[in-house]
C-alpha cells in the first residue's frame, strides 16, 4: 500500500488503511493527543521478519574453522578433525546460564536492529542434558529481557558427542527419555528438532524422536539433506512444521512436501558462509507449490550472520527468488513454520503489532543493498526498538 498508516494499541494492530482515512477517523481525531504518531514517510513499513532458525546459544566463534576452509578444507573433513560443532560444545558446558543468555540476549537485540522480530532459536552446542537444560533456560531468560518474541526448540540431537561415540543409540536413548521429557515439563521447549544427515543422525532415529517429541506435546522440526540426499517420506508421516536445508531434496519429495503444510526453511547464508557453489533449489520447491521460508540459521560453524535482510539479497541473487517472495518468505512463511501464522507475519488488524521500518523508497531496496543496514527501527509487540542514531 501507498501512503499508508498502521494504527496499534497496545501490543496489538487494529487497523490499517491510508494516511488521509486515518487522519479523518473520528476516533482518532479524539484521542490524537493521547496517540503517539511516528512519520514513516519515504520510508517502507514491512511485517517484522520472522527468523525461524537460529542456533544463538554459543560461547564463541569458530575462528579455527573459518581458516581451515579458506585452505580448502569441508565443512565434513572440518568436524572429522575435531572441529565442527563438538569443538562448540566444551564453551557451552563450562559456561554458566546467564553468561550464555547474555549471548542469546546480545544475538537477539542485533536482529531487532535489522528488523527481526520473531526468533526461533535452538539448543544443541551442550549436547548433555544439564547443558541442554541449561541452553533452553538461558533462551528463557534472554527472551524475558528482549521485546520480541522467541520460539525454542531443543536440538539435543545435533549430532553425538564424543563420549557417545559408537553408542548413537545410546544417545538416542537419552534425547527421548530425558532431555525431551524434561524440556516439556518444564515448558522450555515447543519444538523439537534433529539434524539428520551424513555424520549426523538417520531417519530411524529421527523417528524416535520425533514419536517421543509428540507423545510430551511438543512440535517437531528437523535440519534435513543438507550434506546428502536423504528419503524425506519416513518423517512425513509426522506433522513436521518444517523441514530446514534441503540442499539435496530431490524431486519425488519436493511433490511430496507440496501437498503437505510442512514448511521448507530455506538458510542460504549457510551456503553463502561455507562457500559453495551450489544453492538450495527454492524455484523448484516454489515452482511446485512448497511452502518456502527463509532464515538465518545464525551459528557459529556455518551461518555467523544475525541479518535477514542479507538473507533477503541471497535468496535474490541465489535463490532467483523474487524480492516479493523473499520477503513473503522472510515473514507469513517463516511465521506459518512456527505455527504463529494466526499472529505474526503480516501487518494485519488483530495481528501482533511487529513491524520493520526501512529508510528505503521501495520494498524491493530491502532485498538490494548488500551489506548495508537499511533498517531505521523495528517495532516489536508494540515496542519501538532503535539501534541507528537518526
Ligand atoms: O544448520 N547442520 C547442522 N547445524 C547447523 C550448523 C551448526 C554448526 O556448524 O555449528 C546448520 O548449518
Ligand atoms: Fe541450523
Amino acid at each position: 500500500m501507498k501512503d499508508a498508516a498502521v494504527l496499534c494499541v497496545g501490543k496489538r494492530i487494529v487497523s490499517t488503511c491510508q494516511t488521509k482515512d486515518a487522519l479523518r477517523d473520528s476516533w482518532i481525531r479524539k484521542h490524537r493527543k493521547k496517540i503517539v504518531e511516528i512519520d514513516c514517510a519515504r520510508r517502507v513499513v514491512l511485517p517484522g521478519f520472522v527468523d525461524s532458525h537460529t542456533h544463538p546459544v554459543f560461547i564463541a566463534p569458530r575462528l579455527v574453522d573459518f581458516e581451515k576452509r579458506i585452505t580448502g578444507a569441508t565443512y565434513e573433513e572440518i568436524a572429522d578433525a575435531g572441529g565442527g560443532i563438538r569443538s562448540s560444545l566444551d564453551g557451552v558446558r563450562k559456561a554458566s546460564m546467564k553468561q550464555l543468555a547474555e549471548q542469546v540476549l546480545a544475538a537477539l537485540q542485533e536482529m531487532a536492529g535489522q528488523g527481526t522480530t520473531t526468533v526461533e532459536a535452538k539448543s544443541g552446542y551442550g549436547l548433555t542434558l544439564d547443558a541442554e537444560i541449561k541452553s533452553l533456560r538461558a533462551i528463557q531468560k534472554a527472551s524475558a529481557q528482549w521485546p520480541g518474541t522467541v520460539i525454542s526448540t531443543l536440538l539435543g540431537a545435533h549430532v553425538v558427542p564424543r563420549e557417545f561415540q559408537g553408542r548413537q543409540q545410546e544417545y538416542v536413548d537419552l534425547v527421548c527419555r530425558q532431555m525431551i521429557p524434561r524440556a516439556a515439563r518444564g515448558r522450555l521447549a515447543q519444538f523439537v528438532d534433529v539434524f539428520v544427515d551424513r555424520g549426523a543422525f538417520t531417519n530411524e532415529d529421527a523417528k524416535k524422536i520425533f514419536e517421543a517429541a509428540e507423545n510430551h506435546g511438543l512440535g517437531v522440526r528437523a535440519h534435513v539433506c543438507q550434506l546428502t540426499e536423504r528419503a524425506l517420506q519416513p518423517l512425513l508421516h509426522f506433522a513436521v512444521a518444517s523441514l530446514d536445508h534441503l540442499d539435496h531434496v530431490s524431486d519425488a519429495d519436493i511433490n511430496r512436501l507440496a501437498r503437505l503444510e510442512t514448511v521448507a526453511t530455506l538458510v542460504p547464508g549457510a551456503n553463502y558462509f561455507l562457500g559453495l557453489e551450489n544453492f538450495p533449489p527454492a524455484r523448484k520447491l516454489i515452482d511446485a507449490g512448497v511452502s518456502v521460508a527463509l532464515a538465518t540459521d545464525y551459528n557459529p560453524g556455518s551461518s555467523p550472520t544475525a541479518s535477514m535482510p542479507f538473507v533477503l539479497s541471497l535468496a535474490c541473487t541465489h535463490l532467483k527468488m523474487s524480492p516479493a517472495e523473499a520477503i513473503s518468505a522472510a515473514t507469513i512463511n517463516g511465521a506459518w513454520s512456527l505455527r504463529l501464522q494466526a499472529r505474526k507475519g503480516s501487518i494485519e488488524p488483530g495481528k501482533d503489532a511487529d513491524l520493520a521500518v526501512f529508510d528505503v523508497a521501495d520494498y524491493r531496496e530491502t532485498a538490494y543493498w548488500v551489506a548495508s543496514n537499511r533498517c531505521a527501527f523495528s517495532v516489536l509487540n508494540g515496542r519501538v526498538a532503535t539501534l541507528r542514531a537518526d
